[in-house]
């Protein structure tokens, strides 16, 4: 299936000479939800203006529901609803009014029936005659969603769409978020929290510098998280792995004094019993040993941070 979104070889330099992005692919696939995780700076909100067609390229193509994001703008940004970072609301417009004017805006023609569905769905019913600026900001987040969803797009981007909001709304933004997939659009969000994209993300994207470190698939990510190494500490370093031991791939510390092994916890036998057993057959002899278990965070800052 063809890709609804896709990005290739995407530069963008600013007016400033800064390079906020530089040549970035990626492919979001219809239905999905993509979380786009990256410390601040990274990119995240440029390369989604850049699809919105907020920002231009400097290079690169864009393609959104098969529509060139520059030679096609209308049709291609007609798919996309855009839930910004910041919060930016008429603060004495009531809730239905400004979700009607966004649907205005993208030339579609009335339809309350449609909008009362996306508040409902957004648990906003009982608050759509009310003003803005009676809202809290959880619920104005919500808001600026119904807004984005007015048109109808195929594509929701949401900017970090739970940054300073409180565990239980979070979490309900997470349902939230669910729901809307389920009702089949497609989603795209940047945030800075692991645990968010690893609780409600398909695939996730890992940015940093205007890079794409990495694209997976979140269960992928999470096998590669049920592995856990096994660090042997000698009592004598040993200049090589012994050959006897050299099917279980371990690795040598650079002193020699440490030998790692992996494996994987979900495996059905560890096979640390037999290794134990066959060091001691190579005359090898053990101060100490230490467990360890990777997790995403590990990953996305092995990732982010740069070698010393
Ligand atoms: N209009 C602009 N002109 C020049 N540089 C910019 C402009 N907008 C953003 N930048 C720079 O581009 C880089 C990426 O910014 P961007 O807002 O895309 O990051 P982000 O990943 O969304 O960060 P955050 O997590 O803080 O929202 C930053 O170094 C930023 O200072
Ligand atoms: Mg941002």
């Amino acid at each position: 299936m063809a890709p609804i979104v896709s990005v290739q070889s995407l530069t963008k330099r600013y007016d400033s000479g800064f390079e906020a992005l530089t040549d970035v692919s990626l492919d979001i696939r219809e239905g999905e939800i993509l979380a786009l995780l990256g410390p601040n700076g990274a990119g995240k909100t440029t390369l989604i203006s850049t699809i919105c067609g907020i920002t231009n390229p400097t290079s690169g193509r864009i393609e959104v529901g098969g529509h060139d994001t520059i030679e096609e703008f209308r049709a291609a940004r007609s798919l996309i609803g855009l839930v910004p970072q910041e919060i930016n609301l008429e603060p004495f417009e009531k809730v239905i009014n400004s979700v009607r004017f966004s649907r205005g805006l993208f030339g579609q023609a009335p339809n309350d029936a449609y909008l009362d569905e996306v508040l409902a769905r957004l648990s906003l019913t009982d608050k759509r005659d009310q003003k803005i600026v009676t809202l809290s900001g959880g619920m104005k987040r919500r808001v600026l969603i119904a807004k984005a969803l007015s048109h109808e797009p195929r594509v929701l981007f949401l900017d970090e769409p739970t940054a300073g909001v409180d565990v239980e709304l979070r979490r309900d933004m997470w349902d939230t978020v669910a729901e809307l997939k389920a009702s089949g659009v497609t989603i795209i969000l940047t945030t800075h929290y692991i645990e968010e994209a690893e609780a409600i993300a398909d695939r996730i994207a890992v940015i940093n510098k205007g890079r794409i470190l990495l694209v997976q698939d979140k269960e992928a990510l999470m096998a590669e998280m049920g592995r856990k190494e096994l660090r042997i500490e000698l009592t004598e370093p040993v200049a090589e792995v012994p050959a006897a031991l050299a099917e279980y791939d371990l690795e040598r510390s650079e002193d020699g004094t440490a030998l790692t092994y992996c494996y994987d916890t979900h495996a059905e036998s560890t096979g640390i019993t037999r290794l134990l057993t066959d060091l001691r057959g190579a005359g090898l002899h053990l101060r100490d040993l230490q467990t360890r278990q990777s997790s995403l965070e590990e990953i996305f800052v092995g990732l982010v941070t740069e070698p010393a």
